[in-house]
């Protein structure tokens, strides 16, 4: 039986397609292992978001040489944005790569694997992995905006929303499966629309497929939040209280420079909205922008005052060429680094506080082991007795002990 390692990189999207690209060849008889050195394949999907995120994955891959050289019958595929990004530059620096398949080239991924010769005509239908607890159903894919820091719209492409029918069967596929949690995934996957059915219908929908207890979505983007969102959703407990909305900047300034489409204030009235209807809120900060200044950066410190997020993910700014930023001066690296400690110990105290808030309040616990499972807030809870992995738990919180609720069932 040929075995096939997958080593993903990069965000829940990434995570979705390596299942795709599992199918196709399971389709062709691979069977997974999580042992590098019991396989024959191994499937290298790769990000570029950052500089170090794409540094990553080409060590490993020149990791893979002496891999590669023990039985030179085995096969290496890198896929995804950094081998969209770095194309044929990539195969001629590393020869013994057999297959490159970039981020845009994930629905001809098929083809990609019958045209490279190394595999038989797919003998069956390939199964997805088994989901787990939550099942990953990818609802768009690109981008349309033009953020000026980011790589994601040149190697991914524009927005192409897949057909809200196909979406429903893969969720009801993952809830037979044993999924009792939908991810919906997409770079702004609020911005999703097929035909008649708009984004909030899409999340009603899912959530009335058998089996779904609860839906999640990643990553939204701010601007698509609007009071219609807000009302479609409000009466369906299933949807899930809890969105990451990345900020990166508290300074209008920045924010318009970076292209993101809003100011500090329509941000904060966007996270206003989203608290009243229950919402816990993270985001994620780029620091050190080129064109950020002292002021700029107390802007985002102020801001993280006042949004009272859940979590805040902090990342240096990392030139990507060919985006509109990379022609623009870099900040002083020490200027970078201060910056970065300062928001990072302003962030650090942030989940702590959240769940201490939750001290007496009852939630519905989703159980991913016996004992301990999520809010729809996403709070980790730990029960006190011990319930079927899977099932729902009504319970009062009594205490908080660091980033852990503990329940009073
Ligand atoms: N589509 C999502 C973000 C996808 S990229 C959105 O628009 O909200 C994930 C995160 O990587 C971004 O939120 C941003 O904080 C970070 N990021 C993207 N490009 C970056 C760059 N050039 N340097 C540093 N961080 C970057
Ligand atoms: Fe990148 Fe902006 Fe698109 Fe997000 S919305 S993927 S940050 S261009
Ligand atoms: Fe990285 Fe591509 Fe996702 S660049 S963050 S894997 S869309």
């Amino acid at each position: 039986m040929t075995k096939v390692f997958i080593q993903t990189y990069g965000c829940q999207m990434n995570v979705a397609d390596s299942d795709e690209m599992f199918t196709h060849l399971a389709a062709r008889g691979a069977e997974y292992t999580d042992q590098l050195d019991e396989a024959d394949i191994v499937l290298v999907n790769t990000c570029t978001v950052r500089d170090h995120a794409e540094h990553r994955a080409v060590s490993f891959l020149g990791r893979l040489a002496a891999w590669k050289k023990e039985r030179p019958h085995r096969v290496i595929i890198f896929a995804g944005c950094a081998a969209e990004r770095l194309g044929a530059e990539i195969q001629k620096k590393y020869p013994f790569l057999d297959i490159l398949s970039g981020a845009k080239d994930i629905e001809h991924f098929s083809d990609r694997l019958d045209a490279s010769g190394l595999f038989a005509a797919p003998g069956r239908a390939g199964e997805a992995p088994a989901p787990g607890l939550t099942g990953y159903v990818t609802i768009m894919r690109g981008c349309d905006f033009a953020c000026s820091y980011c790589i994601v719209p040149s190697v991914r492409g524009p927005v192409k929303c897949l057909p809200a029918e196909n979406i429903l069967k893969e969720a009801a596929q993952k809830a037979a499966a044993g999924a009792k949690e939908i991810m919906l995934l997409g770079q702004t996957v609020n911005a999703y629309r097929d035909g008649q059915t708009s984004f909030a219908d899409l999340l009603n929908r899912v959530s009335e497929v058998p089996g779904v207890e609860r839906v999640r979505f990643t990553s939204p983007h701010p601007i698509y939040f609007t009071p219609a969102f807000l009302e479609a959703v409000k009466n369906n407990p299933k949807i899930a209280r809890n969105v990451h909305l990345p900020v990166q900047s508290g300074s209008t300034k920045v924010l318009q420079e970076m292209k993101r489409g809003y100011t500090r204030e329509i941000f904060l009235d966007k996270v206003r909205a989203l608290k009243a209807c229950g919402f816990t809120i993270s985001t994620d900060i780029i620091v050190g922008f080129p064109t950020e200044t002292e002021e700029d950066f107390r802007q985002t410190l102020s801001l993280v005052d006042e949004a009272e997020f859940f979590a805040a993910y902090c990342f240096k700014y990392s030139p990507r060429r060919g985006t509109p930023a990379a022609q623009m001066k870099l900040l002083d690296k020490k200027v970078l680094e201060e910056r970065l400690d300062i928001l990072l110990n302003r962030v650090r105290g942030l989940s702590d506080a959240a769940y201490q808030t939750q001290v007496g309040t009852v939630k519905e616990v989703l159980l991913e082991s016996e004992n301990k499972g999520r809010s729809s807030e996403n709070f980790w809870v730990k029960t006190h007795k011990s319930y079927p992995v899977g099932s729902i738990v009504r319970t009062e919180i009594e205490k908080a002990d660091g980033t852990l609720l503990f329940a009073r069932d």
